[in-house]
């Protein structure tokens, strides 16, 4: 049976799990995939969790503005306040969410948290929590949704949120780089794993991006302790006034979610203005 797309809401009819949706890029992924007609999860800790971050997280009423924003795009929103690190939490989300919507269609495992320091010099605390909330997380994520999507048998999207330090390696954020480099690692495999259930895999990799994360001012103590270190930070190609907006990666968002990248799958989709490319 064909489906009969809108072209202005080519994701009508479908379900969008985001994590980290309370504000940043998630907020903005949420947004743009309910303005392409999907209706949308929004899963968030919203608390202050992240111990070695120089930024704080996001909290409860900015996940409200998130349900505000989606409604105004009047598509339907589920919100779970749910700390990425707790599978039960993750799996009763998504009970949730197959009862109010009746299937699942899209995830995006975008919550993740940036800290600063030299692999030697910080705590087993700070590389542990880095890669339970940024590894781990996602792996909860993945285990959460997936069984739910090939239950429902109409294939489907995943997008996971690496970064460009997930196959670039930079210094001053080595246990960052470490979990995002399991990310890119973890949606290749699950990419081979779920292509006989139709369901497309990828990872994208954004480069600095205008959220509480990419300005965190933290960073430049490091860099001036060790200014050799801002060379691995290179200008992008493209001519450029900022960081990257939100917005821009959830063009690219929307367009993984959509049919547009049908033959698209185990691919690392770089978001930089062509950073990697140097
Ligand atoms: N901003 C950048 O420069 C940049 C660059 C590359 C990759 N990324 C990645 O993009 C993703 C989104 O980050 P952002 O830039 O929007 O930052 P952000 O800090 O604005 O948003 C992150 C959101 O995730 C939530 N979150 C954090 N830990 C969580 C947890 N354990 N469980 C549930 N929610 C949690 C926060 O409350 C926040 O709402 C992250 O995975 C980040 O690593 C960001």
């Amino acid at each position: 049976m064909t489906r009969t797309i809108e072209p202005d809401r080519p994701l009508a009819g479908k379900v969008a799990y985001v994590t980290g949706a309370a504000r940043g890029q998630g907020r903005s992924h949420a947004i743009h995939l309910a303005r392409a007609g999907a209706d949308i999860v929004a899963v968030d800790a919203c608390a202050q969790i992240a111990t070695f971050s120089g930024y704080p997280m996001a909290e409860p009423g900015d996940l409200a503005e998130t349900a505000h924003l989606v409604e105004a795009e009047g598509r339907k929103i589920l919100t779970a306040q749910v700390d990425v690190r707790d599978l039960d939490g993750q799996q009763k989300a998504v009970a949730d969410t197959i009862k109010t919507f009746g299937r699942l269609d899209f995830v995006v495992a975008n919550a993740g948290v940036c800290s600063w320091g030299r692999l030697w010099e910080i705590s087993p605390e700070q590389f542990r929590e880095t890669v339970d909330i940024n590894l781990i997380g996602v792996w909860n994520t993945i285990k959460a949704t997936v069984p739910a999507m090939i239950a429902a048998g109409n294939g489907g999207s995943i997008m996971t949120i690496s970064s460009s330090a997930g196959v670039k390696a930079p210094p001053g954020c080595g246990h960052y780089a470490a979990s995002k480099f399991g990310v890119v690692g973890l949606t290749k495999s699950l990419a081979v794993e779920l292509g006989e259930y139709g369901i497309r895999v990828n990872t994208l990799l954004p480069y600095g991006t205008n959220t509480a994360l990419g300005n965190d001012t933290s960073m430049y103590k490091l860099f001036e302790d060790h200014p050799a270190y801002v060379y691995s930070y290179t200008p992008n190609l493209l001519k450029t006034d900022g960081l990257v907006e939100p917005d821009e990666i959830s063009d690219v968002v929307v367009w993984l979610a959509s049919d547009s990248s049908r033959v698209i799958t185990g691919a690392q989709v770089p978001v930089d203005k062509g950073f990697l490319a140097r």
